[in-house]
């Protein structure tokens, strides 16, 4: 592609000059955004880039995994793998409202990164995988009055006191561009054409309070779901799908037991870039497929309801 094989150069160089000999440090997520933007970084400056993996504690099954394997297996990139589930889950532990959940992740990031930024030898600069709509969006929602609908972190959450500069060479993309652009620094095909995850992770899909217990759940559920979109071929014509772990308990009945459980509530969209969305219309089979497998092998989950809810007037994610 000949616009992104451009573009590519072009943002090269404008990294070189905003980074000159300074040393940057880029947080991972272990989505598209971040991973594209890091690649495009070391293309650029080389071990002048250490990218820093912090471990929540609010990541998906494997993915913390995934993430290390690709970046210190398939790239030689430095990487930094932060453990940070204790104080992440720690700081969240009898929080409910969403934007304080948000605003407590996006503090503590900032707390981690500027600590791993101290241990490279002093990084002035920070660098994020932000995206257009990501700008947009937490400034204002699609031409309205400028109001704020989710904080999100990697935009509108820095801290004015955090000293450091902000490399985001995706400023002005789209995901599908990102995607391109991806593709054309030779990213793997199964990274390219990942779902966005959220930055704030499982926490935005786990509305009230968030323990390990109902992560543990939550990530459960979530893996089998999407185990059946794949087998079903739907993976890639969905923009973005997951479950989230209602604070709601209902009756049921299993064998000859009554069972007191959560609701887990299934979410699946197709999208262009995130700002506007659709329910994706699953075929019921596969709907009660997915239930059955996931009541009968996720113990604490004994209901699951679907959404059937675009944006607007819903968001994709619940929180
Ligand atoms: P919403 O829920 O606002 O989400 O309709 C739109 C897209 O953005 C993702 N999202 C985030 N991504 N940090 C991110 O990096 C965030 O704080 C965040 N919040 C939402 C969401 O997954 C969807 O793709």
């Amino acid at each position: 592609d000949w616009t992104m094989a451009a573009y590519r150069q072009e943002m090269i160089a404008k990294i070189r000059a905003q980074v000159g000999k300074g040393k940057v440090i880029c947080g991972l997520s272990g989505g598209v955004d971040s991973s594209v933007a890091a690649v495009l970084i070391h293309e650029a400056i080389g071990d002048q880039l250490t990218c820093v993996f912090v471990d929540h504690g609010l990541m998906r099954q494997d993915e913390a995994r995934e993430v290390v394997d690709l970046f210190r297996g398939h790239y030689n990139i430095p990487l930094v793998h932060v453990d940070a589930a204790k104080l992440f889950l720690g700081e969240l532990a009898g929080i409910s409202d969403p934007e304080t959940k948000r605003k407590t992740i996006g503090r503590l990031f900032i707390e981690v990164f500027e600590k791993e930024a101290k241990a490279v030898g002093g990084a002035e600069f920070l660098a994020q995988g932000t995206l257009y709509p990501d700008v947009i969006e937490s400034i204002s929602f699609t031409g309205g009055p400028s109001v704020t609908i989710k904080s999100h972190h990697n935009v509108g959450g820095l801290p004015e006191r955090m000293n450091m500069k902000l490399v985001e060479p995706l400023r002005e993309l789209f995901k599908d561009e990102v995607r391109a652009l991806g593709r054309e620094l030779g990213l793997p095909e199964s990274f390219v054409g990942r779902h966005p995850f959220p930055g704030p992770g499982l926490a935005i899909r786990c509305p009230g309070e968030i323990t390990e217990e109902k992560l543990d759940i939550l990530r459960k559920a979530d893996a089998i779901y999407l185990d059946e979109i794949r087998k079903a071929g739907l993976y890639d014509i969905i923009w973005q799908a997951f479950a989230v772990l209602l604070p709601v308990r209902t009756v049921g009945v299993m064998g000859d037991g009554r069972t007191y459980d959560h609701v887990c509530a299934l979410r699946a969209v197709t999208s262009v870039d995130g700002m506007t969305a659709d329910f994706y219309p699953f075929d019921m089979n596969f709907l009660g497929r997915a239930a059955t497998r996931i009541i009968n092998e996720v113990r604490g989950i004994n209901r699951v309801v679907y959404d059937v809810t675009s944006k607007p007037p819903g968001t994709i994610e619940w929180e």
